[in-house]
């Protein structure tokens, strides 16, 4: 079988995923005019050619303007029922969502109203579809501390609704520790933890997520290669690394997409998956990720069957959920023969 066609037909979870970051240039044009609001692009052009980054900050500056166009439950319902659509047509079964609601309240956004619509859409497309889902609630670390917990205090209501905390935004400069505290919080309020680290940041950020902070999960990762004693660690504890190949080639954290480290942290025993970030600015989604790594680096068929193993291992979804998708996957890989 080609490696495209079974990249296509596994079923996968999807790990790392803003919610924000799945805006495509055509429904910004279509709310902004919904919601009144002037955008500096006409058309999709160029908005797309807008989106050349140097590095990690330049597109953040241009996400948080694209999210100024999200002001009611339906925009946020409008923008998850169209990524769920396009994951359940990449075959994924499961997503665990990131979204950043001091993005929102910041621009007076109510809380409410972005959990209101993303709720919608994800409940009807695991109604509808069998598409199962968890939401994880972002702390921006370039925001303070407090700035955090007043955050966390204001989705208190919603506590069900979201399965656990990650921390996102500007890395350098704001390494784990900042968040010692509201991550405690979260933990003993039951909550899973995962954490941006090692995108920019070094490996130091990494270990800090891990000792401080104490995270189930490690978004990105990447700078963990360059010391031999996380890698050791992350394999020793299972730690699962959700990794963006073509967000890493947009924010230049690797200069050639034969720089991604997804073929050595498979190679090192690590648990790796492979993730679309933020697939509106970066050029495509969880398939699109997988085809364009598995074509360079390049993966074998085993090791794309891992990555899809990998993703339900790595989820937070019940042991048995987990066990029925494994079983799908063994099913695929046993008739490739
Ligand atoms: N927010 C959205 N995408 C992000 C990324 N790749 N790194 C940090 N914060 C983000
Ligand atoms: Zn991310």
């Amino acid at each position: 079988m080609q490696l495209d066609a079974l990249i296509d037909g596994l079923p996968k979870a999807e790990l790392h995923m803003h919610i924000e970051g799945s805006l495509e240039p055509a429904m910004m044009l279509a709310l902004a005019r919904r919601n009144g609001i002037d955008l500096p692009w006409a058309d999709v052009e160029s908005i797309q050619a807008a989106y050349r980054f140097r590095n990690l900050q330049d597109f953040l500056d241009l996400y948080y303007q694209g999210m100024n166009v999200l002001r009611t439950p339906e925009d946020f319902y409008d923008l998850t029922a169209a990524y769920l659509a396009r994951a359940r047509a990449d075959g994924v079964r499961h997503v665990e969502l990131f979204f950043d609601p001091q993005g929102h309240t910041s621009r007076g956004v109510p809380f409410d109203h972005v959990i209101e619509g993303l709720w919608q859409a994800l409940t009807e497309a695991e109604r509808d579809h069998g598409l199962s889902s968890h939401l994880i609630l972002c702390f921006l670390r370039h925001l303070s501390e407090d700035d955090a917990f007043e955050t966390l205090k204001e989705a208190e209501p919603y506590r069900d609704r979201f399965i656990g905390v990650g921390l996102d935004s500007s890395e350098l400069g704001h390494p784990p520790t900042k968040f010692a505290r509201v991550f405690a919080r979260a933990r003993d309020m039951g909550l899973k933890l995962c954490a941006h680290a090692g995108e920019e940041g070094p490996p130091d950020y990494v270990r800090e997520a891990l000792d401080v902070l104490g995270i189930d999960r490690l978004d990105h990762g990447n700078r963990a290669m360059e010391a031999p004693d996380l890698i050791n660690r992350l394999a020793a504890d299972g730690i699962c690394l959700t990794v963006c190949p073509l967000s890493n080639l947009r924010l230049c954290v690797t200069d050639r997409l034969e720089d991604s480290p997804v073929a050595a942290m498979l190679e090192q025993g690590l648990r790796v998956t492979v993730n679309s970030d933020d697939p509106a600015y970066f050029g495509g989604g969880i398939n699109d990720n997988l085809r364009a790594v598995a074509r360079v680096l390049p993966l074998s068929a085993d090791q794309v069957i891992t990555l899809s193993r990998n993703s339900f291992l790595g989820s937070f979804l019940p042991e048995a959920e987990q066990t029925r998708h494994l079983a799908e996957i063994d099913r695929i890989a046993a008739n490739l023969g």
